[in-house]
């Protein structure tokens, strides 16, 4: 069953025809809100928005291991994650980007499901930190669907709330990250951990700090009238991805 977890802009899914919800109790502790389940594309789905229902959970206080362990635990197979971003190099406010890369730059968070103990030390492998059966499913659903969904780019994990210095984006662009988000880690790598093949659709929102029209600073109404046009084409394409899964 494919899980989709909805960011910014993505608390709900109009899209999915919902059954029934479930609080599911995790080891971990909350889930950041009860998972959704119901059909999309005509298939089976379960929907998690990552800062809860009403968008009250910021990106650092985001319960990331009780998140996967819910969706793992009730059934999830696959997980399509749905995250606004900020654009470092290459990309525009509005554009849909499947990310193959990402460099980890958050702190002080819960990352791994392996802290000692019982469960020994275990070092997962996290070369490729995306599925590259679910990136080239998306692609297909894209294309089919004639939405636009540029193939490939290094999404920059930042812890936030803040948004970042102009220098911190311009270190970030020398490190070759192409956009910068809040959550895309550690959900990657804990769903590497339990093995849930994980892919990421980021929806870029904004240039990041200093680029484009981003010089002076980031226009949070800016953000919202592209967040609002962007999300119809993610509905589109998850409804088109679904049955590929
Ligand atoms: N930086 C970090 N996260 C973001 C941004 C940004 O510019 N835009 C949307 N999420």
């Amino acid at each position: 069953m494919l899980a989709i977890i909805g960011g910014s802009g993505l608390t709900r899914l109009s899209t999915l025809a919902i059954a029934r919800s479930e609080v599911v109790p995790t080891p971990y502790g909350e889930a950041s809100s009860a998972l959704l389940f119901g059909q999309i594309g005509g298939r089976d789905a379960v929907f998690l928005a990552r800062h809860g229902h009403g968008h009250g959970i910021p990106p650092h206080r985001i319960n990331y291991r009780a998140n996967l362990w819910a969706l793992k635990e009730r059934g999830a197979t696959a997980v399509l994650a749905v995250a606004t971003v900020g654009g470092i190099r290459g990309v525009l406010p509005g554009e849909l980007l499947l990310p193959h890369q990402i460099i980890d730059y958050s702190h002080g968070r819960e990352a791994t499901f392996f802290d000692g103990g019982d469960g020994g030390v275990v070092h997962v492998d996290f070369t490729h930190p995306y599925s590259a059966a679910l990136r080239v499913k998306c692609l297909a659903a894209a294309a089919a669907g004639g939405i636009a969904l540029t193939d490939g780019g290094v999404y920059g994990a930042m812890s936030g709330p803040r948004l970042e210095t102009v220098a911190e984006i311009d270190r970030m662009e020398r490190d070759g990250a192409t956009v910068v988000g809040m959550t895309g880690m550690p959900e990657a790598v804990l769903a590497r951990e339990l093995e849930l093949p994980y892919a990421a659709i980021a929806v870029v929102v904004n240039h990041a700090a200093g680029r484009g029209d981003s010089a002076a600073a980031i226009s949070m109404a800016g953000i919202a009238s592209v967040l609002e046009t962007a999300m119809e084409r993610v509905r589109a394409l998850l409804e088109r991805v679904a049955p590929l899964i």
